[in-house]
């Protein structure tokens, strides 16, 4: 077996199986918003970064996750840190990925949708100069209009708070393109502002069996979030010792798990 998945909970064979548990669940779409899903890879200690990137916390078998997050997706959402700190280029997804995505009716390939207060954005990056799809920024009232003018040069904008981006606005927005699942890959600015907002659906957790990375966990320090419990939905080992984790919000509608 490639990665050596073995399903742990719900019990089954393994391997290539594994991903239709991540693939054929429901996502009931909340009302007026996307299903929101997050993904994130930590290590034991609850560290999201080796200085200043994800790097060697990620695994060949973690990418076929996060590969198979960003197939399904109708917009990947990122924060502008985690843009600035990977150096984001624009999705990318194989011949066969992007046949299954056409077969869903969905665009062959996500856009990236960065969200920015700042829009201190490299615009000459891949992310902007070399994307197959459009990307869009995120962003909101107050910011520099020459910046602004710039961005819309190479990107969509949508205008999603005053002074800070209120996820229902970015959410709604998304909803208006037709946007059906946000697979959001962080970082913690980014998901504890959904958090903070209760609009998170869905949590893929790769934890990976390392200490020592950097004292940076997948929620950012403030502002304190209230406690929210999440149901898991399964449980897979597989790759370099790593746990696959699907989480969800226990709401009513969910009903996957
Ligand atoms: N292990 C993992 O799975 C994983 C995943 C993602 C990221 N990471 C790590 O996380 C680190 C980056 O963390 P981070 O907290 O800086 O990243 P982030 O959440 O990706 O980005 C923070 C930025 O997002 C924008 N933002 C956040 N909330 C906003 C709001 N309400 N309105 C408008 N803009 C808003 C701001 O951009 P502006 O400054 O442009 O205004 C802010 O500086 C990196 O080390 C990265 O490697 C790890």
């Amino acid at each position: 077996m490639e990665h050596g998945f073995v399903r742990l909970l719900p019990s089954g064979p393994g391997d290539a199986d594994v991903l239709s548990l991540y693939r054929d669940v429901d996502r009931p779409r909340p009302e007026g918003r996307p299903w929101v899903l997050a993904n994130f890879v930590a290590g034991l200690d609850g560290s999201i970064a080796l200085e200043g990137r994800v790097g060697s916390l990620t695994s060949a078998a973690d990418q076929v996750v996060f590969g198979l997050l960003r197939e399904l997706a109708d917009v990947v959402m990122v924060g502008a840190g985690t843009v600035r700190a990977e150096r984001y280029g624009p999705v990318v997804l194989d011949d066969a990925a992007q046949a299954r995505r056409e077969a869903r009716g969905q665009p062959p390939v996500p856009p990236v949708a960065v969200v920015t207060r700042s829009l201190q954005l490299d615009l000459t990056s891949r992310l902007f100069a070399d994307s197959q799809t459009r990307p869009l920024v995120i962003t909101v009232d107050h910011v520099d209009p020459d910046a602004r003018r710039a961005v819309e040069e190479v990107a969509d904008v949508i205008v999603a708070g005053e002074t800070v981006v209120e996820p229902a606005r970015a959410l709604a927005a998304l909803t208006e393109r037709g946007m059906q699942l946000v697979t959001c890959e962080g970082g913690p600015s980014l998901i504890t502002l959904l958090l903070g907002a209760d609009m998170l659906d869905e949590l893929c957790l790769t934890v990976t069996p390392l200490v020592g990375g950097d004292p940076l966990r997948l929620v950012a320090d403030e502002p304190r979030l209230p406690l929210l419990r999440f149901d898991l939905a399964h449980a897979v080992a597989g790759g370099r010792d790593e746990l696959f984790l699907r989480y969800v919000s226990p709401r009513p509608e969910h009903d996957d798990g």
